[in-house]
């Protein structure tokens, strides 16, 4: 379990325990960020689950697939460096203090 804190669509800020092995995206879903719709379920095909996510913690972050580079590029909510698709970033114990915000539909 890592503590990871995320801010939700309506700027409210909370800590999470996340478990490990489970992608990000999972992990807000059992915390109840319904603001996540995740309507593909995990299979990168939606960009539902968007995410900012702390800039000088992105480089550290499992590495972007080009679909997932694709479908973030076409959304009108993508910011280079911070983006990413919560259901392709498997948390583990070395993300603990991430800060991730739920990013607006786009
Ligand atoms: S849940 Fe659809 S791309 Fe992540």
């Amino acid at each position: 379990m890592v503590k990871i804190s995320v801010t939700d669509l309506s700027g409210a800020t909370k800590e999470i325990e996340a478990e490990s092995g489970l992608s990000l995206m999972e992990n807000l879903r059992n915390n109840d960020f319904d603001d996540l719709a995740a309507v593909c379920g995990g299979c990168c095909s939606c960009c539902t689950c968007h995410v900012y996510v702390d800039e000088a913690k992105f480089a550290a972050l499992p590495e972007i697939t080009e679909d997932e580079q694709y479908l973030l590029e076409d959304s009108e909510t993508f910011k280079e460096g911070t983006s990413r698709l919560s259901c392709q970033v498997e948390v583990d114990d070395s993300m603990g203090g991430l800060k991730v915000t739920i990013a607006p539909e786009g």
